[in-house]
């Protein structure tokens, strides 16, 4: 049997390349930039499967270029960088990874929680800086999260992650979705408010939806106008989400009162982004994800999902599962 060829658009570590080199033959950009998009579609020309990550966009050119593509295995468990319908539509199978990075997410939202409301990056900032020189009482005052309230808005895997992280603070959590979970409701005591109502109610709204199009640009003027001056905005989701410009100009005014984010509009920003000229943004790249346990995981995973879709093996993480008959 003929060994399938796979494209990587990465460097990935050792135990997933090792997965992938047991069973195809591969080629793959190991440069510390993304392909380009010339090459990308040049060397997928003959492919039967790509490993891709979130900025590799998956779409009617993309799969144009590759005739003879099979499966598409994104390595992040987002994937709205795919336009699953047509890859449905051609019969080539798509895949995630969900699950391994639930918790590490989760523990970088509240890194954002603790950070912003407590002033931690512009603490560290003003002491190097030799500006430690205030005797005011009320000098880097930051924002409780002890006995505050945490507004939840799209409590999926990751955000139940939060949400349950809550009750070491002795929070009082609130969340928004679609519809109501009545297992984590009586699980974490969290209680379903209405989009408004969460945003008028939370001391920390933590934004953890996934990017569609009933999600890109939920959080505009009209929402942070909604908040108290004292809350803390968090978004671990997909920038995209959130209208930046609204929100350069609602921090501003103090309104939010601080906001910590590990995702933007157009990634990676630039020193010069607006919000990086505010004291109170903490701003992390896309993180979330980031520690050296899981992002193995995810590279494995997304390793594994190639491999056994070419391989006639059942796949661990479909996110079209149709396509597999
Ligand atoms: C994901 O997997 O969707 C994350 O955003 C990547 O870090």
């Amino acid at each position: 049997m003929t060994r399938p060829t796979v494209y990587i658009t990465s460097p990935l570590p050792d135990a997933a390349m090792r997965i992938i080199a047991s069973a195809c033959d591969y080629r793959q950009w190991t440069e510390d930039r993304p392909v380009p998009r010339d090459i990308l579609l040049r060397d997928i020309a003959t492919v039967d499967g790509v490993l891709a990550r979130l900025m590799d966009r998956v779409d009617a050119e993309f799969l144009d270029a590759a005739p003879g593509l099979r499966v598409v295995s994104n390595c992040a468990v987002g994937y709205d960088n795919i336009n699953v319908p047509l890859l449905t539509e051609r019969g080539v199978l798509a895949c995630n990874t969900p699950g391994v990075l639930t918790e590490t997410t989760a523990d970088l939202a509240w890194a954002l929680i603790m950070a912003a409301g407590r002033r931690i990056v512009e603490g560290q900032e003003t002491i190097r800086q030799g500006r430690w020189n205030s005797s005011n009482l009320m000098f880097m005052t930051g924002q409780d999260i002890h006995g505050a309230t945490l507004g939840l808005v799209g409590p999926g895997r990751i955000g139940s992650a939060v949400i349950r992280r809550a009750k070491g603070f002795d929070m009082n959590v609130l969340y928004h979705s679609r519809s109501r979970h009545a297992e984590l409701e009586a699980e974490t005591g969290a209680q379903y408010r209405a989009l408004d109502d969460l945003l008028r109610e939370s001391d920390f709204v933590v934004v953890l939806v996934p990017l569609s199009d009933a999600t890109r640009g939920l959080f505009g003027a009209r929402e942070f106008a909604l908040m108290k001056d004292s809350a803390v905005f968090v978004n671990v989701s997909r920038g995209p989400v959130v209208n930046e410009m609204a929100l350069y100009e609602a921090l501003k005014q103090g309104r939010p009162w601080a906001a910590g984010l590990d995702v933007f509009e157009k990634e990676p920003i630039g020193p010069d982004h607006p919000l990086l000229t505010l004291p109170n943004v903490v701003a992390v790249p896309h993180i979330g994800s980031a520690s050296v346990q899981t992002r193995t995981k995810m590279a494995t995973l997304a390793a594994t999902n190639l491999v056994a879709a070419l391989t006639g093996q059942p796949v661990p993480a479909p996110i079209n599962p149709a396509v597999l008959g």
